[in-house]
């Protein structure tokens, strides 16, 4: 094994810490980590753990999420520079202009934000629960922030709900487009399509499965098919080649990586447990308001 992670490995006991991971850092960092797992998983697994101090091997609003769950806990970030553009891609005043507008109004938060859009919303959602959520919420109107892509797809599965679309998307996801996409099955007919709902409608739609990363892996898991084109970031290759090694899975297309999660390293994760660098700081205050829409999220997946 790499000595930089047995040094981990015996750095996790001493200091009482368990690293969770998003199955998009590298495959090194995904081998050391405790769990594994989508957002909505990472969330819970954050809840649970006895452990004092969480290492979150993913990008910021997942760091702060973990905090905002367990403000008593340390959070440590092995690179706090790694950030999700799209949880910035959202308007205080356009969210207050649309309260203004519908007095019914639930503004619903993809987990993929910053702490500070969370305290401006009434619950948060993951791409593995958000249709079961805004389906069970009372609220007809919904304001659907940051992801018009994540948003478009619920408002399909919805239909009984008037979902207002918000202008952020992710650029990994956003870059595969459906001329891709019939490219890549002309190129293996027997492949099947398994894609992640932050892509365009247009590739969603040609797609024979659609869900969370966790739920990607489960269906190609499951299925009897022996072939499958991912349309997703192409750290999830690592876990459905772990699970199915006798099956084949191909990336849709060239350039399917985040470089924010691709900054967390071994080394830096070492570093992060050695010296306690990247702590995550979230104000008291900016905790208190963004717990609510957290802790309604989890409720509401059960
Ligand atoms: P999930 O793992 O919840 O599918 O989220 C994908 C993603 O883009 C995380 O940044
Ligand atoms: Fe953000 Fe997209 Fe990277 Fe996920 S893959 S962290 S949504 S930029």
């Amino acid at each position: 094994m790499d000595s930089v992670a047995v040094e981990i490995r015996q750095l996790k006991q001493e200091k009482n810490a368990v690293i969770l991971a998003h199955y998009y850092v590298p495959d090194p960092v995904q081998a050391v980590a405790d769990e594994i797992g989508d957002s909505f998983y990472l969330s819970r697994a954050a809840t649970r753990s006895p452990a004092q101090t969480i290492v979150f091997a993913g990008v910021s609003f997942m760091g702060e999420s973990a905090k905002i769950l367990n403000p008593e806990k340390t959070v440590l970030l092995p690179d706090p520079q790694a950030d999700c553009p799209m949880a910035h891609m959202a308007e205080e005043a356009e969210i207050l202009r649309m309260r203004a507008e519908y007095s019914d109004l639930a503004v619903v938060c993809y987990i993929n934000s910053t702490a500070k859009l969370k305290t401006l919303s009434d619950v948060c959602v993951t791409s593995s629960n958000a249709v079961k959520i805004v389906r069970k919420l009372p609220n007809r109107n919904i304001f659907f922030i940051p992801d018009r892509n994540l948003g478009k797809y619920v408002s399909q599965q919805v239909p009984e709900k008037n979902i207002i679309l918000n202008n952020g998307c992710c650029p990994v996801h956003q870059r595969m487009t459906p001329e891709i996409v019939v490219q890549a099955r002309q190129a293996r007919p027997n492949a099947l399509f398994l894609v992640h709902p932050e892509c365009r409608e247009a590739v969603v739609g040609l797609a024979d499965f659609v869900g969370s990363t966790a739920e990607i892996i489960q269906y190609a898991e499951e299925s009897p098919a022996e072939e499958f084109l991912i349309g997703t970031e192409d750290g999830v290759l690592y876990e459905l080649r772990r699970r199915c090694p006798e099956k084949r899975f191909y990336p849709l297309s060239d350039g399917q990586i985040c470089g924010d999660m691709k900054k967390i390293t071994l080394e830096k994760l070492r570093d992060s447990l050695k010296y306690g660098t990247g702590e995550v700081e979230v104000s008291d205050k900016v905790c208190r308001a963004a717990w609510k829409p957290l802790n309604r999220m989890l409720e509401l997946a059960k």
